[in-house]
């Protein structure tokens, strides 16, 4: 059966951490509040599918996030792999373009009860406008990541990927269908990192994200858990002001 996504927005914790032992600790520490783990590139080179199966005998959903970004063929064929590895939603490139997002949507549908949902990642959070300067893009970033979210959106992708700043540009233009993913969420005085465009837990739910991707906030915390526990205290507050 698909995964269900309910109304409020949930909190997917990103293991990057760089070994499996690293990570199974890492699913013991935090509580069973988080029911959604994110697996990423630095986890998945290290210890391939494997760690799917830990994530699922923790009782978590797996967000896979490997940002399938290649021609429409082979990612159409990762998307079938990674469906049989029971990920409740995976993350593909909207720079891939229309067939190639379109090519991930039809082959995650082909999958029936198994389909994982496929977000595009618009403009990743840690580039701002001189970064995109830099790659030959001159308009304005919320004019650039809008035209990717709404090519995804209209190639039959679920949802997309972008800062919680851009959330209320993407909820008045797309509507409330379409899953919202946002990483670069920092809760108040936490080092920002290399992310560029953030905004705190609260913030992100106020705006409409569906799911919050925090890491590094968590998981490099002395206790992991009491971090984990604040970040949805804090989501829980926007949910009911
Ligand atoms: O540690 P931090 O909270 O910054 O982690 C954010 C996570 O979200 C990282 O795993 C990163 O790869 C991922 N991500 C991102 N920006 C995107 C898409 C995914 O930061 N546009």
């Amino acid at each position: 059966m698909k995964t269900p996504v309910s109304a409020p927005a949930e909190l997917i914790v990103a293991l990057d951490v760089p070994t499996r032992t690293d990570a199974l600790q890492a699913l013991r520490q935090l509580p069973a509040s988080v029911r959604f783990v994110k697996v990423g590139l630095e986890l998945f080179v290290a210890e391939g599918p494997r760690v799917l199966k830990d994530v699922a005998a923790s009782n978590r959903h797996c967000f896979l996030d490997l940002k399938f970004h290649d021609i429409p063929r082979t990612v159409a064929n990762a998307v079938r792999t990674a469906a049989q590895h029971h990920v409740f939603m995976l993350t593909v490139h909207a720079h891939g373009g229309a067939t190639m997002l379109r090519a991930a949507a039809e082959a995650a549908a082909e999958c029936g009860t198994a389909a994982p949902r496929i977000v595009a990642v618009t403009t990743l959070t840690s580039l701002n406008q001189d970064d995109l300067a830099q790659i030959g893009v001159t308009r304005p970033i919320a004019a650039h990541t809008l035209a990717l979210g709404q090519l995804a959106i209209a190639s039959g992708c679920d949802g997309l990927v972008c800062s919680p700043l851009e959330v209320a540009f993407f909820r008045r233009d797309l509507g409330v269908a379409p899953l919202i993913v946002t990483p670069g969420v920092r809760p108040a005085g936490a080092a920002r990192g290399d992310q560029k465009r953030v905004a705190t837990p609260a913030e992100a739910v106020r705006a409409g994200s569906s799911f919050l991707v925090v890491g590094r906030p968590i998981l490099d915390a002395p206790d992991p858990a009491a971090a984990a526990e604040s970040v949805l205290q804090d989501m829980r507050s926007a949910q009911i002001s």
